[in-house]
């Protein structure tokens, strides 16, 4: 196989374009369409302050790194979860995100969960009873949280996620399995702001695992190669699986699948459903934030609930 542009082996073939690429025009095609989808999806521009949240994984830092190459005023958001896993996961992928920072010369926030909130996630889900003994609903709640809040203290106008186009097809097809149309109106390459709330947006998101896996690895960021611990058995897990079978039948049916969906929105498909959701946002009294409902925002209660469940035991081990 060779590359399309300079008949140089190539190191990748995307089957869904018909192109293949030696290492050095893939690199340059990763950059090219990042900054085709920032415009046509209307992101960014180079006037905003983008705060990128990185995890540490070959998506966030390979995006942190494409928006570094093309000039944007993009520093770091990481939140450290203090999950361990018996690997040290949120450790390492702290020391990545530290060192590819460093390396740059970029700025980058962290977040310590534990220093702000006195516990882990996995601690945190386990007092509160939250999630069935599995913390992934607690961690998205205190994660949206934290990005938000940062997002808001720090004057960012954007708020940059590395989700690829697995992870995006993957909650789509969860969604549309069960008609979940509240869920459907709100995905997109773009949320828009609220007051309160930064603008959301994922740069990615037309691009294939195997893709950002491969412009991380030959760009040579150093990366964490092991999932959360906590995502064995995951149902989008097995969403992706399926629709990995379904494109080595058919190249390009994960990306014609989302695009269609965005063309039947942008047709009005669930613009009924989207008038409906159209939320009056009340704020939160205590962190600010904007919430659905009056009164404490979910992520307040549940700090609230973390801090009475940690006095009772203390309070037991005491009698004890
Ligand atoms: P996930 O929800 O783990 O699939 O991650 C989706 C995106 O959320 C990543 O690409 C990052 O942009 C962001 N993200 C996930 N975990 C963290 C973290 N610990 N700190 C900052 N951003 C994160
Ligand atoms: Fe949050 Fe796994 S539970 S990253
Ligand atoms: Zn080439
Ligand atoms: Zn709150």
């Amino acid at each position: 196989m060779r590359c399309r542009k300079c008949s140089k082996p190539a190191v990748i073939n995307m089957r869904h374009h018909k192109l293949a690429l030696c290492k050095e025009h893939f690199l340059e095609w990763i950059v090219e369409q990042t900054e085709r989808f920032i415009r046509k999806y209307r992101m960014f521009t180079h006037d905003d302050k983008v705060l990128v949240a990185v995890s540490g994984g070959k998506d966030s830092l390979g995006l942190w790194d494409v928006l570094w190459r093309l000039g944007y005023q993009a520093d770091g958001l990481y939140i450290d979860l203090g999950i361990d896993g018996g690997f040290g996961y949120s450790n390492q992928s702290k020391e990545l995100t530290v060192a590819f920072a460093e390396e740059r010369g970029l700025k980058l926030h962290i977040v310590d969960v534990v220093a702000s909130y006195g516990a882990t996630i996995p601690e945190m889900a386990r007092l509160t009873h939250r999630g069935k003994g599995k913390p992934c609903s607690v961690c998205g709640l205190v994660k949206r949280h934290e990005m938000n809040r940062i997002a808001r203290d720090f004057g960012y106008s954007v708020l940059a996620t590395g989700h690829n186009l697995d992870d995006e097809a993957a909650v789509l097809f969860g969604n549309t399995l069960t008609w979940a149309t509240g869920y459907l109106v709100r995905q997109g390459p773009v949320l828009e702001a609220v007051p309160g709330l930064a603008r959301k947006v994922k740069p990615f998101f037309r691009f294939y695992e195997r893709e950002t896996a491969a412009y991380a690895l030959l760009r040579g960021i150093k990366y964490i190669y092991d999932e959360c611990p906590f995502s064995v058995g995951a149902k989008s897990i097995y969403y992706k699986k399926l629709l990995n079978r379904l494109e080595a039948d058919r190249p390009g049916a994960k990306l014609q699948f989302y695009l269609g969906f965005l063309r039947a929105k942008e047709e009005g498909l669930f613009a009924q459903r989207a008038e409906e959701v159209v939320e009056t946002l009340h704020t939160c009294p205590v962190c600010g934030q904007p919430t659905s409902a009056p009164g404490k925002c979910a992520f307040c209660r549940l700090v609230e609930r973390v801090e009475e469940a940690k006095r009772r035991r203390e309070l037991s081990n005491a009698s004890s």
